[in-house]
């Protein structure tokens, strides 16, 4: 059977978080590994008023087929629902529904990626991005962040060199809003320059922000759609962290000659996203108010979940040397650097024994470095959870530490 598959499929590994998120099932581990919302503050009776109301009044509709471009009310809606909150005027024309931004990501790299072009990402960055793109054969330049995001002065020397092996960069992928998984929002000025590079060296800009709208403290920044030119800039957006993961419903921004292509390319993948769920988002969306003060719901509770985390962090982290962590404006994560040494891979199955779960650094970079960091997601656990787990986990690192020193020591004395 091995060689009836693809080159593709050879290519494809199981993802390291997908088996190490196998082993922490077990109720009393406290796990700070999902990417995933509190199912607590899922509007269920928002769900049931639009469901109920779209099956007795347009069911034949919502469970035939649809256009693979979309519902046009929900299009329509998305276009309005930008104008009030970024003040960006994007037409229907320019929005292609899609099955999540998951979805987006892989059309994204159907319709650009050919084999051996490169992509520039973050490192770290969302390591589902970095699957749909490796699928379509590409080479990443990995680009690392700051408290300020990524530090793109750093890109003109990679492309330089870059250039003058006649290699092409086709985007540069980006979570510019409380990334995933490193917390960190991308400052006014990184944007404005990243733009520049961008037209200077003639590459696209993807934007991926699922967490935009959870914002708990800091200044607005505009994205990346109200600051580039439309022909430049790709934006993605989804409805999964602020309403159900479970719709599956996203949204891809793009210029029409993009927009048509990535319409082909949904066409093979889906045919259509499901009708239902596009016909729940766009009957949400048209209640504005009630969708606001589902949003404002959610950004109250995990301010506290976020800052019951930091506070645990400090109660529990300061005394142990060189442990730094981000402090996000929003989103679900912050982000873990641990001292030079210590490999968070090695010390997950002490983790687990001592029933608190995080995810491994590495599996965000591309390159297989980072392996003295770590993700953590404060979205899912309750706050009692948050306090404990993160005393547990101070005590694992505490006795990796000890045991790292004692090493050290024994080869000192050799
Ligand atoms: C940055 C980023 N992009 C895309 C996704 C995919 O989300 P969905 O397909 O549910 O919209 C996620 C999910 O965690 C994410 O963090």
């Amino acid at each position: 059977m091995e060689d009836k598959f693809s080159e593709l499929a050879r290519k494809l590994r199981p993802s390291p978080i997908r088996e190490l998120l196998k082993l922490i099932n077990e109720p009393d581990i406290i796990s700070f590994a999902g990417g995933i919302p509190d199912p607590t503050l899922f509007p269920i009776d928002l769900m049931w008023e639009v469901t109920q109301q779209i099956l007795e009044n347009e069911g034949d509709k919502a469970l035939q087929y649809g256009p693979s471009d979309g519902d046009i009310g929900l299009r329509e809606e998305i276009s309005k629902w930008l104008k009030d909150k970024e003040g960006v005027d994007i037409p229907a024309s320019r929005i292609l529904p899609t099955t999540a931004s998951q979805q987006g990501l892989d059309l994204i790299g159907k319709v650009f990626i050919n084999p051996g072009d490169y992509v520039i990402v973050g490192l770290p960055t969302y390591l589902g991005a970095l699957a749909a793109f490796s699928a379509y054969g590409v080479q990443f330049i990995g680009i690392p962040l700051d408290d300020e995001g990524m530090q793109v002065e750093l890109i003109p020397e990679k492309l330089k060199k870059l250039r003058r092996a006649q290699k092409r960069v086709k985007f540069v992928y980006v979570v510019p809003d409380f990334q995933n998984p490193a917390g960190v929002t991308m400052s006014l000025q990184r944007r404005k320059r990243l733009i520049e590079i961008a037209e200077k060296y003639d590459f696209l800009i993807v934007e991926d922000t699922p967490y935009r709208e959870l914002r708990y403290s800091g200044e607005h920044v505009p994205p990346f759609i109200a600051l580039g030119p439309k022909e430049r800039v790709i934006s993605l957006y989804s409805f999964s962290k602020i309403l159900f993961p479970g719709l599956r419903v996203g949204f891809v921004i793009a210029a029409p000659n993009v927009i048509r292509k990535l319409i082909l390319a949904k066409q093979a993948a889906d045919l259509c996203s499901p009708v239902l769920t596009q016909f729940v988002v766009r009957e949400i969306l048209k209640r504005r108010d009630a969708f606001k003060r589902h949003i404002m719901r959610l950004v109250v509770r995990y301010r506290d979940k976020r800052d019951a985390m930091l506070s645990a962090l400090m109660k529990y982290f300061h005394d142990i040397p060189g442990v730094r962590w981000t402090k996000p404006e929003g989103g679900l994560f912050l982000w873990l650097t641990f001292p030079e040494g210590l490999d968070t891979e090695k010390m997950f199955p002490k983790a687990l024994e001592n029933k608190v779960a995080y995810i491994i650094g590495t599996a965000f970079h591309f390159d297989g470095s980072g392996k003295n960091t770590a993700r953590l997601n404060f979205s899912y656990p309750t706050m009692k959870q948050i306090d404990e787990g993160i005393r547990r986990l101070s005590k694992v690192v505490e006795a990796e530490l000890r045991e790292l020193e004692r090493k050290k020591r024994i080869k000192l004395t050799v």
